[in-house]
């Protein structure tokens, strides 16, 4: 893989992970972008910016000429029964989730379509496909996600690719609170047919594969990366 890649929300556990197989990539410039802005930026590839996907600005924003590959990180996983869900909370879910995306989006488009074949990942969530109970806010925002990357990538053809992972329950900073003891670990690791949960790295290789060309002729794609979750069902 070569070229210009953006990660935005790169403090993400799987940003991390993904960040990890991308910098061994000599002929890759790498530009992220996280609320703190503090990431080892390690060699001299990566360069890092402080950029706060929930905030109004977009000023600091750095100008980059031709972008091969965007990826978008931020996200919630806000659960509780419907009743206690405010506006407040729906809009919050909303403007981290998908809202966000749209304006970086928007910002690089020009960047995008400057690259000869360009590739935007997303991150949608199992529980858009599989209703879950406590799940009503973060399932709208992802299920935007999930619409926008289909429409996103119909009109982007042939130039831009748009896809989107739907993970499961993964070990990250976001989900450490569902995985506090070995029994919630283990009964977690139980719902997936594949039986763990997943690890970023798990994550972090569907989403170098969607950025890299090996993916070149898929779009419009919600690839489930769930451990058999939204898929199977064991007898
Ligand atoms: N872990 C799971 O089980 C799971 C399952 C399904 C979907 N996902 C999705 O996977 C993506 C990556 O999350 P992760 O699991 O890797 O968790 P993580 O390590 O905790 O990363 C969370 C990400 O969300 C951003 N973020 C969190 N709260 C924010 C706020 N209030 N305002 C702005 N940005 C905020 C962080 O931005 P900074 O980099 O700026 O700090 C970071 O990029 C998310 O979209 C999440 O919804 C995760």
């Amino acid at each position: 893989m070569k070229g210009h890649v953006l990660l935005v929300g790169g403090s993400s556990s799987i940003a991390g992970a993904l960040l990890d197989q991308l910098r061994l990539m000599s002929d890759l410039k790498i530009t992220v972008l996280s609320r703190s802005g503090e990431i080892d930026t390690g060699n001299g590839n990566i360069q890092s910016f402080a950029y706060d996907p929930s905030g109004e600005s977009m000023d600091n924003l750095p100008s980059i000429d031709a972008l091969d590959g965007l990826m978008y990180f931020p996200g919630t996983i806000n659960l509780k029964p419907f009743h206690r869900f405010t506006i407040e909370d729906f809009e919050k879910d909303w403007k981290i989730n998908f809202l966000g995306a749209v304006n970086i989006i928007q910002k690089y488009l020009p960047a995008l379509k400057k690259a000869e074949q360009a590739s935007i990942v997303l991150v949608s969530t199992v529980a858009v496909h599989t209703g879950m109970p406590y799940h009503t806010s973060i399932s709208a925002a992802k299920g935007a996600v999930e619409g926008f990357t289909k429409a996103l990538a119909a009109e982007l053809a042939p130039r831009i690719r748009v896809n989107a992972i739907a993970p499961s329950m993964t070990r990250t900073n976001l989900s450490a609170k569902f995985l506090t003891s070995p029994e919630k670990e283990s009964a977690s690791a139980k719902r997936h047919p594949l039986g763990r949960v997943g690890e970023p790295e798990d994550i972090a290789h569907a989403a170098k594969f969607l950025l890299s060309p090996e993916s070149s002729w898929i779009t419009g794609q919600i690839i489930h990366v769930d451990g058999g979750m939204s898929n199977l069902k064991l007898l």
